[in-house]
């Protein structure tokens, strides 16, 4: 990391002060230039999942992922320029959860940017969301990057118009992992549209790093895993030399290069997804290169939350993965083979294959 002001070395000293601390999920990203004086970190939250119970009650473990991700993120040194939430801040969308979880953001010490999420989304649309966070996709330049958010968790009118008698039901039809009265996400004509032209502004060679909810390729259709037009947003960001999508939603880690495109996942800080080749037995579309996590039980509640350290060296990203109650990993891109790889578990021979489900 020749040019960049914060090694990882220096980042873990600097979280001695809590690493003792259960360690949650966020992730702290280095962007590193030539230019030295361009570096600069930002922060990455994700998949809170505030639940309501009833009156001033809420889930209090997903409150006590957020509150903590939060507490962390302020004591970050050095200081991230700003903090992405990544989705997903409600489990239904009510105006309880909402005020609740934002409640729980506005203790940052940054500016931060909001993506929505399924579950923020289903019950009004993201009417009241959008009250709270403003505009659901928008980009920003940053010290030579160009940022992007897209609300990548659209569907068919059909779906969201026509065919639940409530908004309620709407909403908890959606909210289910493995619900197939669900619908595919997507990004929708009109925000592709509006990305082509928000590109038009940018340099073919300045870094691009994206965010989105759902993962903008297809992994696993039936927990909806899955954009259903990825295809033509990759297409929109394939004359651009380093583009990186950062997603959530999945619960788990992921990564994977598609073209020019890296993709990598980041954790929730309420609760694990197993994978679906685990659980389901399923064949998902994990591309090769992705090694499932050797998780000793997926529903082991902090099994799989931790936080990431990234680095974006030369517009690509090492991902250092510090997981609570699993072996820490680094997912790095690898310039020789020009794809993201698991830096202890890539070999065959070290994987470990996927659990059978009990
Ligand atoms: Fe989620
Ligand atoms: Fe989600």
């Amino acid at each position: 990391m020749k040019n960049s002001k914060l090694t990882r070395r220096k980042f873990l000293k600097g979280m001695g002060a809590f690493a003792t601390f259960t360690a949650f999920p966020m992730t702290l990203v280095e962007l590193a230039f030539a230019d030295s004086g361009k570096n600069f970190t930002f922060a990455y939250i994700s998949d809170a999942h505030i639940q309501h119970i009833k009156g001033t009650k809420f889930v209090r473990n997903w409150d006590r992922g957020l509150i903590r991700a939060v507490a962390e993120t302020n004591l970050l040194r050095p200081k991230p320029d700003f903090v992405v939430f990544g989705g997903d801040l409600a489990q239904l969308g009510t105006k309880a959860e909402l005020d609740h979880g934002a409640e729980m953001l506005a203790k940052l010490n940054y500016r931060f940017y909001c993506v929505m999420g399924e579950h923020d989304y289903y019950l009004d649309l993201g009417k009241y969301w959008s009250e709270l966070f403003g505009p659901q996709h928008y980009s920003w330049d940053h010290k030579g990057v160009h940022f992007i958010v897209l609300n990548s968790i659209l569907t068919y009118n059909k779906w969201t118009h026509d065919r639940w008698p409530t908004a309620k039901q709407r909403m908890l039809e959606m909210a289910g992992l493995d619900n197939p009265n669900g619908s595919p996400f997507m990004v929708g004509e009109a925000q592709r549209q509006w990305l082509k032209k928000d590109l038009t502004k940018t340099k073919k060679d300045s870094p691009i790093v994206l965010f989105s909810h759902s993962p903008i390729q297809k992994i696993y259709k039936a927990w909806n895993f899955w954009t259903e037009d990825a295809e033509e947003v990759q297409l929109l960001l394939r004359p651009f030399a380093d583009v990186t999508v950062v997603y959530g939603h999945v619960h788990q880690i992921q990564y994977n290069q598609i073209n020019n495109i890296s993709f990598n996942a980041v954790m929730a800080t309420a609760w694990p997804w197993p994978y679906p080749q685990s659980y389901a037995q399923a064949k998902s579309h994990l591309p090769k290169l992705t090694v499932p996590m050797n998780r000793a039980d997926p529903f082991f509640e902090r099994d799989a939350t931790g936080w990431q350290f990234i680095n974006l060296k030369s517009g690509r990203i090492i991902m250092s993965y510090n997981l609570n109650d699993n072996t820490n990993r680094t997912v790095a891109y690898n310039p020789q083979t020009h794809m993201p790889e698991d830096r202890t578990y890539q070999a065959v021979k070290n994987r470990i294959p996927p659990q059978t489900h009990y």
